[in-house]
């Protein structure tokens, strides 16, 4: 593949399937293990932790009126070129549905988890701002963020969505072309520097902690094999394991991140004073 495809938002076309051996017994003690002794950690989150928010993931069947409307098809430039009212319908939606929602206890469990260890990576694919919220710093959102529009002809422009929906796309106030949501679509590029400084921080950390995500859409979705395959223990967090990699250097706990992530912090770090970040 060539470097300029491998920066560009796709999904593959087959999901991973699960290989090698079977789940250790005391997986959350080898997680929990891990995570405190490591130097760097790296986070991967998709959809699956801001599930227990009330945001829909992507996967989800859509409801009501987008029923008949696969987010996929939505979710690319030709979709807002045919009908730009529809898409920004639709994203309107979705922002307002992002701004009445919470961090939950998965967010809130990672901020605590980032005050323990040397070095941390908030890597999302989400395009909510629930990490932020949460009060994690510096998330690397690959995909952009839902709460802002931006000028689709690219002349700066970016304002923030309306608080309640709005039906039609509205014009640039700088240059008259129509505003788009400020994501990443099916086909665009993700922003290079972003996905440089997330593959730096995936090949450098001893830890990868990934969560809540289906692993079908690239180039996000590689990231956490390429840390197994550079020796980072990989911890996969996920409802269902179905399309999840397993292997001697990867650590499954099934179950809903807002249960799994706080019983983790507080087993890797109990008894421990947090070194970093505000309580340090
Ligand atoms: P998906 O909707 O594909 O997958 C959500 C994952 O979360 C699934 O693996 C679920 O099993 C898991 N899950 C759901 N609820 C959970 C919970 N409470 N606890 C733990 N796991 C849970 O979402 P993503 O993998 O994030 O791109 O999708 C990747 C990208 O595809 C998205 O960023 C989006 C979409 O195209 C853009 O919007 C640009």
């Amino acid at each position: 593949m060539a470097r300029s495809d491998s920066f560009r938002l796709h999904a593959k076309r087959f999901a991973a399937t699960n290989r090698g051996p079977s789940v250790p017994v005391n997986a959350m003690e080898t997680a929990a293990k891990a995570l405190r002794a490591a130097e760097h950690v790296c986070v991967f989150t998709g959809a699956g932790i801001s599930a227990e928010s009330g945001v829909p993931t992507f996967r989800d069947a859509q409801s009501g009126l987008w029923s008949k409307y696969n987010a996929h098809e939505l979710a690319t430039p030709e979709a807002f070129a045919r009908s730009p009212n529809l898409v920004w319908s639709w994203y309107s939606i979705r922002a307002a549905a992002v701004r009445d929602a919470r961090p939950n206890e998965g967010h809130l469990a990672l901020t605590t988890l980032f005050a323990y260890v040397p070095h941390s990576t908030l890597i999302t694919q989400n395009v909510d701002d629930l990490h932020a919220r949460a009060g994690a710093e510096h998330p690397l959102a690959l995909h952009g963020n839902i709460t802002h529009a931006r000028c689709s002809a690219g002349c700066g422009a970016r304002i923030a969505f309306a608080d309640a929906p709005t039906n039609v796309a509205p014009h640039c106030g700088n240059c008259t072309a129509l505003m788009r949501p400020d994501v990443v679509w099916f086909g665009e590029m993700l922003d290079a520097d972003l996905l440089e400084n997330a593959r730096a921080a995936t090949l450098a950390c001893d830890v990868f902690l990934s969560i809540g995500t289906s692993n079908v859409v690239e180039p996000a979705a590689s990231l956490p094999w390429i840390a197994a395959s550079h020796g980072a223990t990989v911890i996969v967090v996920n409802k269902s394991m179905q399309g999840q990699r397993s292997g001697p250097s990867i650590v499954q706990l099934e179950g809903m991140a807002g249960a799994v992530l706080p019983k983790l912090v507080t087993m890797a770090f109990q008894g421990r004073k947090p070194r970093y970040g505000e309580d340090s």
